[in-house]
């Protein structure tokens, strides 16, 4: 397993969003994650990504127990080995494409030139390189998340998290954006772990859960034969 996760709840005061979940991904599968609006799907996502510290629970990625570790070393972990998409691109709106691609190579501490090759080659890998020197506001919604998809993609991470990538474009960008960002994860050995509530964007992925209530479905858990 790349992620697992056992006996996960989480409240936010008085809501109990997520009642003890079990979960446990491939490394290199495609996961959705599926349900109602509210039912816990975004609070799940961030809890495997280390984004937010369950209540109660354990989740592994590759071997450490992401739950025993500190807030910063969560952040380093996420800098390190995860992507992220969210339902609106949450691109810098005053970066071009390019720059806003090479933002997180050059956190990392590449030299400008070299970030911003890397950034146009994966502009170009995801059908977005003629707008490589477009501002956000001057790109169509699926543009804008394909250069978001490069932006997560161009660092490499072993898992991408992907949040309603589509949740805001028409159907025709919306499988533009999952053609791409799925067939550039698969070429790379990339995990992902896509939440969504649109059956069409979840045919993207090779399993799909449901989260109903706090709660997911059986069949989520693996058993490592
Ligand atoms: N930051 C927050 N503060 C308070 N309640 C929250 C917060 N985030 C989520 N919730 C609540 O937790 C439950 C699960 O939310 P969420 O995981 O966002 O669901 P989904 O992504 O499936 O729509 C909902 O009842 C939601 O209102
Ligand atoms: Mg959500």
């Amino acid at each position: 397993m790349i992620l697992s996760a056992r006996g996960v709840h989480h409240s936010f005061g008085p809501v109990h969003a997520l009642r003890g979940v079990d979960i446990d991904i491939l490394p290199g599968e495609a996961l959705a994650i599926m349900g109602p609006s509210g039912s816990g799907k975004s609070t799940l996502l961030h809890v495997l990504a280390g984004v937010i510290a369950a209540d109660a629970g354990t989740v592994d990625f590759d071997g450490h127990r992401t739950s025993d570790m500190t807030e910063a070393e969560r952040a380093q972990l996420r800098l390190r080995e995860f992507g992220f998409v969210f339902q609106f691109g949450q691109l810098l709106p005053d970066l071009i494409a390019v720059d806003n691609v090479a933002v997180p190579l050059m956190l990392a501490g590449m030299g400008r030139r070299e970030a911003e090759d890397a950034a146009r080659a994966e502009l170009d890998e995801l059908g977005v390189g003629p707008i490589a020197g477009k501002y956000p506001g001057e790109m169509s919604g699926g543009e804008a998340q394909r250069v978001a998809v490069a932006r997560a993609l161009v660092s490499r991470p072993r898992v991408l998290f992907a949040d309603e990538p589509t949740g805001s474009l028409d159907s025709l960008a919306a499988e533009q954006v999952m053609d791409v960002m799925t067939g550039v994860a698969r070429d790379g050995g990339t995990t992902v772990v896509l939440v969504t509530h649109d059956p069409r964007t979840a045919s993207y992925a090779q399993r799909e859960v449901v989260v109903r209530d706090g709660q997911i479905t059986t069949g989520a858990v693996l058993s490592e034969a």
